[in-house]
C-alpha cells in the first residue's frame, strides 16, 4: 500500500453535489491517501462554495477571463499540492497548459453514456431533456479522462440506468445523481490510487 498523500482539486461550476460527495469519501476512506484540498469554482454563487466551506475546504474563485493566466492558476494550484484534477459539473473548457501539467490526472464526470449527447452545450438538465426527447429508454454516466476535446478523453467507467416512458428529464437527473453518488468517488480512487 501506498502512503503517498495525494491532492486534488474538485472544479465545479454549480451546486455542486458531486463536489460535496468526493470531499466526503475522501474524509471517510482515508486510506486511499487521496484528499480534496481545494474547490476551483468559476461563478461566486454556485452551490459548491457553501458546501465546501461547511466541510472545511477552502475555495478559489477563478473567473473565466483568469483561467487564460498561467502564472496565477498554476500558483494557486501549488498553493495547495494538487496533483490531480476532478472536475464535478464544471462547464468551462480546461486550458492547455493544465492538460499538459495534468496529463492523464484530470478525471471528468459527464451524465450521459458518451459519446452519444455529449459536446458544446450538453450540461446538466439540457442532457436529460435530450435523453427523454429522444425516448431513450436508458442513459447513464461516463467517468473519463480529460483532453483537448470537449467529452472525448478515454472513458474510465460507465454505469447505465433505465429511462421509464413516464420519466420527466428531473426524474432521470435524479436517478442519475444516484449512479454519480454511487460510483464516482471509488472510480476517482481507483484511477489516482491503483495500488490499493
Ligand atoms: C452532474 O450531473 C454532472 O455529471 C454534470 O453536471 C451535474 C453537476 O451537478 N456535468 C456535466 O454536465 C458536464 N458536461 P452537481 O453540481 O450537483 O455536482
Amino acid at each position: 500500500m501506498s502512503h503517498h498523500e495525494i491532492n486534488i482539486a474538485v472544479f465545479a461550476s454549480g451546486n455542486g453535489t458531486n463536489a460535496e460527495n468526493l470531499i466526503k469519501y475522501f474524509n471517510d476512506n482515508t486510506e486511499s491517501g487521496i484528499r480534496v484540498s481545494l474547490v476551483v469554482t468559476n461563478r461566486a454563487g454556485a452551490g459548491v462554495v457553501e458546501r465546501a466551506k461547511r466541510l472545511g475546504v477552502p475555495v478559489e474563485h477563478i473567473t473565466r477571463d483568469r483561467f487564460s493566466d498561467h502564472d496565477y492558476v498554476m500558483g494557486i494550484l501549488k498553493a495547495h499540492h494538487v496533483e490531480a484534477i476532478v472536475l464535478a459539473g464544471f462547464l468551462l473548457m480546461v486550458p492547455d497548459y493544465l492538460l499538459k501539467y495534468y496529463h492523464d490526472r484530470i478525471i471528468n464526470i459527464h451524465p450521459s453514456l458518451l459519446p452519444r449527447y455529449g459536446g458544446k452545450g450538453m450540461f446538466g438538465i439540457n442532457v436529460h431533456k435530450a435523453v427523454v426527447e429522444a425516448g431513450d429508454t436508458e442513459t447513464g454516466i461516463t467517468i473519463h479522462l480529460v483532453d483537448e476535446i470537449c467529452d472525448n478523453g478515454r472513458i474510465l467507467f460507465q454505469a447505465k440506468v433505465s429511462v421509464d416512458p413516464t420519466d420527466t428529464p428531473e426524474d432521470v437527473e435524479a436517478k442519475i445523481h444516484t449512479l454519480e453518488r454511487e460510483h464516482f468517488s471509488r472510480i476517482v480512487a481507483l484511477t489516482l490510487a491503483p495500488d490499493l
